[in-house]
C-alpha cells in the first residue's frame, strides 16, 4: 500500500515504506497549491519531469532542505549538481532501481527550455515509478503520442497521473484516449484549473472516464488516496 498526496498542477507525494518522493515540486509560485514547499514534510527523492517552471518550481529550496535526490534529465541532474545538491542524471527509455522505488525515464512530447538556465535545454519525460508492487505512470506534461500507447502495451499500470488542461498538454479528449491505450487501474487528473488557459471540468472527464469503462478520482489540492 502507498499514499498519493495531491498539491496541485502536477505536484504529487507518493509515500511508501520505501520512502516519501515528490514529482514536479511547483509549489511556492502556484496559485491552487495547498501546501507552501518548505512545510511538505521528509522528502527523498524529486522527481522532475522537464524544465519549465511550472514542474522544475521548487526542486532546490526542497532538495537543500530535506537533502533529498533529484532525479532527472541528465542535463537538469547536472545543473542541480553544480548548485550543490545531490542528483542523479539519466535519459529517456532508461530504468534505475533506487532505494525508493524503481524509475523509468518515457518519452513526452513536449518544450525542452530549462527555465532555470536558459543556457541549458533538456528531453521532457514521463515517469515510470514503482514501488510496493504499483506500478504509476506520471506523464509529465505531454501531447498524446503513439509513444505513450507503446508505454501502455508494454506496462500494467495501477495508476494514473495524466494532464487534462490543453493548451500545453493534451486536453480531455486526447487523455481520454491515452487512458483507453494505457487501461489504468485507476486515473488521476492533473495540470488543469492552475491558470484560466488550462481550465477544465475535471468531474466531466472523470464521467467520461467511467463512461469508458475505467477508474478515474479527481483530487482537489490538499487531497490523499491510498493504492
Ligand atoms: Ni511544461
Ligand atoms: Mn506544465
Amino acid at each position: 500500500m502507498a499514499t498519493l498526496e495531491y498539491h496541485g498542477h502536477s505536484c504529487f507525494v507518493i509515500e511508501s515504506t520505501h520512502g516519501r518522493v515528490i514529482l514536479d515540486p511547483f509549489l511556492k509560485d502556484n496559485p491552487r497549491a495547498d501546501v507552501a514547499p518548505e512545510n511538505v514534510g521528509q522528502v527523498d527523492a524529486i522527481l522532475v519531469s522537464h524544465g519549465h517552471a511550472d514542474h522544475f518550481g521548487d526542486t532546490l529550496a526542497i532538495a537543500r532542505q530535506h537533502r533529498a535526490t533529484v532525479v532527472a534529465a541528465y542535463e537538469i541532474a547536472s545543473w542541480c549538481e553544480s548548485k550543490g545538491v545531490a542528483a542523479h542524471g539519466m535519459a529517456t527509455g532508461g530504468a534505475h532501481d533506487f532505494p525508493f522505488g524503481w524509475v523509468k525515464l518515457v518519452p513526452a512530447a513536449h518544450g525542452s527550455l530549462f527555465e532555470a538556465d536558459p543556457a541549458f535545454s533538456t528531453n521532457p519525460v514521463g515517469f515510470l515509478y514503482r514501488v510496493e508492487g504499483k506500478l504509476v505512470y506520471h506523464m509529465g506534461d505531454t501531447a498524446l503520442t503513439a509513444d505513450v500507447r507503446l508505454v501502455g502495451e508494454l506496462n500494467r499500470v495501477d495508476l494514473l497521473l495524466a494532464p487534462i488542461g490543453d493548451n500545453y498538454t493534451m486536453g480531455p479528449d486526447d487523455a481520454l484516449k491515452a487512458v483507453e491505450f494505457i487501461r489504468p487501474g485507476l486515473v488521476v487528473p492533473m495540470h488543469f484549473d492552475t491558470f484560466d488557459v488550462i481550465r477544465q471540468d475535471a468531474g466531466e472527464f472523470q464521467r467520461r472516464v467511467e463512461e469508458a469503462g475505467h477508474r478515474c478520482h479527481v483530487l482537489a489540492p490538499g487531497e490523499t488516496l491510498e493504492f
